[in-house]
């Protein structure tokens, strides 16, 4: 018997107000491995992981996590369950420090209870000591020590991006899901993230990434989605959908 992959989707649809903005999607996503969704705008890949991810509930379809059924339960339980999503515009909280946030990120997850945290007993200086250990890791491997203490007001756009993918990595998520990680990046941070990306998942973190940037999606990723007007219209490696030149020309402007 095979194991389940880390992540099923099957039949997802989803409307708003007679618009169908994800039409019966279904794909699978195997642990360990990076995959891309990309797509024209409004083709619904934000709409597919809001979904996936708790933020909408889709009206048809299942989501299975490792085998358990995940579909329409609410965010907070999706994330404690191990798949955790970053958000096109960036969520930091701009007057706290770079390690502040991290350890903000982790706080959902330290689930010792209230009466622990009260009594500050063992197990609640442990789960603390153990976040901060964790920040100072993802901090250097982000490679923003020099703001490691720094409010996030004052970073770039791009270190806060970063920032945002650590916060994510906290609490060891079993999949990560990026809604465009690169939007708005300057090339030299573009490669930085891409970087980092690269050491997680040499880690063993699994990832699924929606990104408008094609190139970065062909150097990243295994596998490849293709969305158009709500439906998946092809997968493939980058090599497979690089050759489409339906793909190409119809849905990127891209000439093959
Ligand atoms: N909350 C919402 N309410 C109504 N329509 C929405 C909402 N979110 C997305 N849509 C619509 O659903 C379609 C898919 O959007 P989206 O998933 O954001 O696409 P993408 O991320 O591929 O750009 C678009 O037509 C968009 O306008
Ligand atoms: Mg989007």
């Amino acid at each position: 018997m095979t194991a389940p992959p880390l992540l099923a989707v099957e039949g997802l649809t989803k409307n708003f107000a007679g618009l169908r903005a994800v039409d019966g999607v279904s794909f699978a996503i195997a642990d360990g491995t990076i995959t891309g969704i990309i797509g024209p705008n409004g083709s619904g890949k934000s709409t597919t992981i809001d979904c996936i991810s708790g933020f909408q509930r889709p009206d048809a379809g299942r989501v299975l996590l490792d085998g358990a059924d995940i579909t329409g339960r609410p965010a907070d339980a999706i994330a404690r369950a191990g798949l955790i999503r970053t958000f096109q515009a960036v969520r930091l909280y701009d007057q706290m420090s770079v390690r502040e946030n991290l350890l903000q990120a982790a706080r959902p997850f330290q689930q010792v209870g209230w009466v622990a945290d009260f009594l500050r007993t063992a197990a609640m200086r442990r789960a603390v000591d153990a976040a901060e250990a964790r920040a100072e890791e993802l901090i250097a491997m982000i490679g923003l020590e020099r703001y490691r203490d720094a409010p996030a007001v004052i970073l770039s756009y791009g270190q806060k991006k970063l920032v945002a993918l650590a916060a994510a990595l906290m609490p060891r998520p079993r999949l990560v899901v990026l809604d465009e990680p690169v939007a708005g990046v300057n090339p030299t941070r573009i490669r930085e993230i891409e970087e980092v990306i690269l050491r997680l998942h040499a880690a063993g973190e699994t990832f699924v990434i929606v990104e408008h940037n094609v190139e970065f999606i062909m150097r990243l990723c295994s596998r490849i989605l293709v969305f158009v007007q709500g439906a998946k219209t092809m997968e493939g490696d980058p090599a497979a959908v690089q050759s489409d030149e339906r793909v190409l020309e119809a849905y990127l402007g891209i000439r093959a």
